[in-house]
């Protein structure tokens, strides 16, 4: 029964509209999610919802579950690999420890859950400074092996050569300027950036050299929203913000504060959209309860049974007149 299920689900979801799509990844098979009915969302999608000012919602993800859970809304038009990984799931103080090969697993698996939404994955600290060559083949390896669709990377006018190249060669760059989490040492912490006139213009300055290094969208950290709405105003791609103020043509949140699992700093601009540690932490402990006081698992409703017959004949045949079961 179940495997009938199983076979007419996958025959739906491999259909004339979803074959298409086959070409660029196939469908993640979570049997709990059904199929979503949008297209694989492009540079040029994303460019529409621009023009068309449609909000673009992105949203980090993490692993194979998180990366689900970001498939499951349609409107999820771009999930990010973010190097936040580095503090969230793998528990570094900051996103400068975080290697390539690391972001390479978790890519791949967040991959494996991705449908719809256009994938992005952070180049790590360290990883596209030495030389231009050197951020090509390493934005080739989150390609190849970790099957991102664009790469992100942080900073302005010092990296235009890089972004040019990788546009050049067909990775899809994302730009990320304002706030620089992989600065964060030389930036003296995470603060609001461009609150002074000579920082808002260059914030600016950056945000256009990119955008003419042909970065097709670009993430705004930190600003001002006056200055959030003024580089969005400015710039002919998508602005997506995050603590940039409401203007800006796109939004991006790490995906365990929204969940509201994250217990470390909440920023300002931060929302919660839900409180998924507290039902976390009660599922946990009433767990530990049920184990403690023996109401898990359930005899009845919970544990398999031998047939009568069956365990009769096991006991005579290994127990015998003896009474006890053979070495
Ligand atoms: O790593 C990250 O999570 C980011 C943000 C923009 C969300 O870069």
């Amino acid at each position: 029964m179940f495997a009938h299920r199983q076979i007419s689900h996958d025959l739906l979801r491999t259909g004339p509209q979803l074959r298409r799509w086959m070409s660029v990844r196939p469908p993640a098979a979570d049997p709990a999610t059904p199929a979503i009915p949008r297209k694989k969302v492009t540079i040029q999608a994303l460019h529409a919802l621009r023009q068309s000012k449609t909000p673009i919602s992105m949203l980090t993800a993490y692993d194979y579950p998180s990366a689900l859970a970001c498939s499951s809304s349609v409107l999820t038009d771009i999930t990010l690999v973010g190097d936040s990984l580095a503090q969230v799931c793998l528990g570094y103080s900051s996103t400068t420890q975080l290697t390539l090969s690391e972001m390479i697993h978790h890519s791949k698996a967040v991959a494996r859950g991705t449908t719809h939404p256009f994938l992005v994955v952070d180049m790590p600290f360290g990883t596209y400074h030495s030389s231009v060559n050197e951020a090509v083949l390493n934005a080739v390896r989150l390609v190849q092996e970790g099957r991102a669709e664009g790469v992100k990377m942080e900073g302005g006018r010092e990296i235009v050569d890089v972004v040019r190249k990788l546009t050049e060669v067909g990775i899809p760059v994302m730009a990320h300027v304002g706030l620089l989490p992989q600065r964060h040492s030389s930036m003296s912490g995470y603060k609001v950036q461009g609150r002074s006139v000579e920082g808002a213009k260059k914030v600016v300055a950056d945000a256009i050299a990119l955008q003419e290094a042909g970065a097709f969208a670009i993430v705004v950290e930190a600003v001002p929203l006056e200055l959030g709405k003024y580089i969005t105003d400015r710039l002919k791609i998508p602005t997506i913000g995050i603590g940039a103020g409401p203007h800006t043509n796109g939004q991006v949140l790490v995906y365990d504060d929204v969940m509201g699992t994250w217990s470390g700093h909440k920023a300002k601009f931060v929302r919660r959209f839900a409180n998924l540690k507290e039902v976390r932490d009660n599922a946990i402990h009433a767990y530990g309860e049920a184990v403690r006081d023996g109401s898990f698992p359930d005899a009845a409703a919970e544990s398999y049974t031998m047939d009568k017959a069956a365990w009769d004949r096991f006991l005579e045949e290994v127990e015998g007149s003896t009474g006890s079961v053979a070495a």
